[in-house]
């Protein structure tokens, strides 16, 4: 078959961010925009040549169109073989999974994650290298010199492929293999986790949950763990069905966006259980019946629990939270004698880590856990080393959570965002945070006294390689934190984050309510920044 050479000319801002590039749909329809990224990608990376990729995405808007591009392009370009989802779907984790199992040299992963889908939505790309896990900013990087210079596609003149049906394809030369995107996974998951013991659990009569999949990719997934495998009762998945525009929800499992979840778990007759997943299946929230875990305390409670679970039975090696994620692991950590790094936002700087197995567990405040079997956050995972958890210690949500905290004391955390401000009076704010930084130190503020505050920089201990400018990070000599960031995935204007921690050791004060207790730094945060004079805003968006 005849490769075809298209012209094209280089389209500006193709630099991807935190995870990926994340365009409104409407960017992404543009002629050649996807073209020129997919090519960048080729180019890039030689060994893709010869080689297999894996492709699919979160059944988001666009995702069908895409993947057909992709296979056109990747078969022009001399990729040997392609593992693609049936309907073109693959959840994050398993993209990342299916690389390692089927030892191809990647995978290209198409989701916004947790922005909302549809025409006038998000749609996203990210390439993930061999190991699994999010190509690292080396490689994303070249990928974007390559976008500025590029002038030449290569494709294929053919109809699009039926992505429905399982089975072994050509196009061109290249061998296309449709697979079920759930059996791999959900094997990977029967080898970590007790299915006989959370299979006794649902099955005590005594235990009522609900996994809510958000329209989004995790639906396929969870029926197939929880209900087939693992005996739930029909229904324990909620809006399971994918949606390419995620019901018009924001597929985001926090606080905020799964309201209907957190509803069931709360009053007389609520939930023991709730947990939800995101857009592309890679986050986690986890509820108890009246009780939320934060993604922070999750982790560390993760992390001091994990022998007691087959596929951890033999300890972990080391933990890695983002910077901005709370200190509650660290104190796991120094009680377990191993180490605990501290990254920057953004889930590929765990995977040196991992790789080189100085850590077993990960962790973000983003909704975001995972682990050393794969190279991403898992969604479902979490929600599974949780339920093996209750089905273990034979303990609620409510009772593992204080008896951590009654442990290793409690580190109150909550993030206060502020969402689409102009970019200017973004950047103007951190200018004038950096700026105040070298004064800081010794300083009282509240009742607070600063011991240290930088910009946030992160060698990475394995290849050395340094990523600055980070997030500016103010600690206090009480053991608090205030962390600023301005998010790397948001699409239109700039998202203020404000990350706040203090540690509370005495078990009497424990069930304090997170926004009273946390007022005072909260109020000193707001002052510092002069966040209502800059922004215009005397409240954050979204408080989580
Ligand atoms: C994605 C990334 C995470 C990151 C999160 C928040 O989910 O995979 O690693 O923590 O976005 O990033 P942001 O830059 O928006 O704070
Ligand atoms: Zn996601």
């Amino acid at each position: 078959m005849e490769t075809i050479r298209i012209a094209t000319t280089p389209f500006e801002g193709q630099r991807p961010g935190t995870s990926g590039l994340r365009k409104k749909v409407k960017v992404f329809q543009q002629p050649g925009y996807l073209e020129n990224f997919v090519q960048a990608i080729l180019d890039t990376l030689p060994e893709l040549q010869g080689g297999s990729l894996v492709v699919g995405g979160d059944g988001r808007y666009f995702n069908r169109e895409a993947i057909q591009v992709i296979l056109r392009l990747a078969a022009a370009n001399g990729v040997r073989r392609l593992i693609v989802g049936r309907g073109g779907l693959f959840s994050t984790p398993a993209v990342s999974c299916v690389i390692r199992k089927h030892k191809t040299q990647g995978g290209i992963v198409l989701s916004a994650s947790h922005n909302p889908g549809g025409p006038d939505e998000d749609f996203g790309i990210k390439f993930n290298s061999a190991n699994g896990g999010p190509a690292p900013e080396s490689v994303t990087e070249a990928i974007f010199e390559r976008t500025k210079t590029i002038d030449r596609y290569l494709t294929l003149d053919t109809p699009p492929l039926d992505l429905d049906q399982l089975g072994t394809f050509t196009l061109g030369e290249t061998e296309i293999e449709i697979i079920d995107p759930v059996s791999d996974y959900a094997d990977l998951m029967e080898a970590l986790f007790d299915f006989d013991a959370i299979h006794h659990l649902f099955n005590s009569g005594h235990f009522q949950m609900r996994f809510d999949a958000m329209h989004a990719i995790t639906g396929p997934y969870a029926v197939e763990i929880l209900e087939n495998r693992l005996g739930a009762a029909p229904g324990t998945v909620m809006n399971g069905v994918p949606l390419e525009d995620f019901g018009g929800g924001h597929p985001d499992p926090n606080l905020a966006h799964a309201q209907e979840l957190v509803a069931l778990t709360q009053g007389k007759d609520g939930l023991d259980f709730g947990a939800a997943s995101d857009g592309d299946g890679d986050r986690n929230m986890i509820l108890g019946h009246d009780c939320f875990v934060t993604p922070s305390d999750s982790l560390a409670i993760l992390a001091a629990n994990a022998h007691l679970l087959p596929g951890y039975r033999q300890g972990i090696r080391g933990i890695a939270r983002s910077m901005p994620t709370s200190q509650a692991a660290n104190r796991v950590a120094d009680f377990l004698g191993i180490e605990c790094f501290e990254t920057p936002t953004g889930w590929k700087f765990f995977g040196n880590l991992l790789d080189a197995g100085r850590i077993t567990l990960c962790g973000e405040e983003s909704f975001g856990t995972g682990s050393d079997h794969v190279r991403e956050k898992d969604g479902l995972w979490a929600v599974l080393f949780w339920l093996n958890l209750l089905a273990v210690r034979q303990q609620s949500v409510a009772e593992i959570l204080t008896d951590h905290w009654r442990r290793f004391g409690r580190n109150f955390y909550t993030r206060h965002d502020y969402e689409a401000v102009d970019l200017a009076a973004a950047a103007g704010l951190v200018d004038h945070l950096r700026r105040l930084l070298p004064d800081l130190p010794g300083r009282q503020l509240g009742a607070e006294i600063v011991s240290y505050a930088d910009d946030f920089a992160y060698t990475d201990p394995i290849d050395g390689s340094v990523s600055e400018h980070q997030g500016l990070r103010i600690g206090f000599e009480s053991g608090a934190r205030i962390v600023y960031r301005l998010s790397g995935t948001g699409t239109s204007g700039a998202t203020l984050r404000v990350y706040l921690e203090y540690f509370e050791p005495d078990p009497m004060l424990h069930q304090r309510d997170t926004q009273e207790a946390m007022r005072p730094l909260i109020l000193i945060a707001r002052e510092l920044a002069q966040i209502e004079a800059r922004t215009g805003r005397a409240e954050p968006d979204v408080v989580t």
